[in-house]
């Protein structure tokens, strides 16, 4: 219909460097085969998402890219992904205060990007053409964390001023990390994705955004020989969010979300941004 407006954006998911990318570390990220949608009919302003909500895929960045797209393109008659990013990322500003801007950006752009905010007035991103055929990866939800995003970035960000040293030194550790993955993807490095996997999570739980329910769960998916990271801010108190998982073997990992009762759901990585509905 002539007078319906309709555009969509996809949730995402961080590979690697959620967290450090705050402090202008590397963050690989991927827009995910999720996405939510607005559409204004009659002054009427409808939504749709099957973006889990506040559970690290990026649902408040999209409902930010979306928005941002209506307007935009109601003003000039196209999609200016600039113009729609810059919008979107004042959005999650005012939401959660000291945002990377990473979330907004592959929501915007899509696809898989290298993503850097060197500074509040320059952040950069690449898209990266994977080199090689990408792992089956997994997502696992272990339910929706008690803390938002804001208080987890806030969390860290006191660990950061109070021991400077170490904090700098665990970035340090997840920026070796992202890179070996960003070199695996583009086929320069054969490295372990599962071990790379391993080590991110090991550092994020050093960051103290991993709930010991949580804790549990990935020692006993590493137990039966895999590999699973939180993805997105994390949570200490209870849940976690979503966890990025992997097996080679997918059976082991259908067998272990049976007995612990939890849903294992495959995701595709490299999803279009934001976009109209025709
Ligand atoms: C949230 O998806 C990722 C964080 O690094 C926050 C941010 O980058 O704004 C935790």
């Amino acid at each position: 219909m002539a007078d319906t407006l309709k555009v969509s954006a996809p949730g995402k998911l961080i590979i690697s460097g959620e967290h450090a990318v705050v402090y202008g570390y590397p963050a690989l990220v991927a827009a995910v085969n999720r996405r939510l949608s607005i559409s204004l009919a009659r002054g009427k302003k409808k939504i749709k998402s099957n973006i889990p909500i506040g559970c690290g895929m990026g649902s408040s960045a999209a409902y930010a890219v979306a928005t941002s797209a209506a307007r935009t393109f109601l003003k000039n008659k196209k999609l200016d992904l600039g113009e729609i990013n810059k919008m979107a990322y004042k959005i999650e500003k005012k939401r959660h205060g000291n945002p990377s801007g990473v979330d907004n950006t592959v929501s915007t752009y899509g696809g898989l990007l290298w993503y850097r905010k060197e500074s509040e007035g320059l952040k950069t991103f690449s898209s990266i053409k994977i080199k090689r055929s990408l792992p089956k990866i997994y997502i696992i939800g272990t339910g929706k964390p008690v803390e938002s995003t804001k208080e987890m970035v806030t969390r860290v960000g006191k660990l950061y001023r109070k021991d400077h040293q170490n904090t700098e030194i665990i970035f340090k550790e997840i920026e070796k990390i992202t890179r070996n993955f960003l070199q695996y993807l583009l086929g320069e490095r054969v490295a372990s994705f599962q071990e790379l996997i391993k080590e991110n999570e090991a550092l994020l739980e050093k960051l103290g955004v991993v709930s010991s329910f949580t804790v549990r769960l990935i020692r006993e998916i590493e137990k039966i020989g895999g590999a699973a990271k939180i993805s997105g801010a994390g949570g200490s108190k209870n849940k976690s969010g979503i966890l990025l998982v992997y097996h080679k073997n997918a059976n082991k990992l259908k067998n272990f979300v049976k007995r612990e009762k939890l849903e294992l759901i495959k995701i595709q990585l490299g999803e279009e941004g934001v976009k109209i509905e025709k």
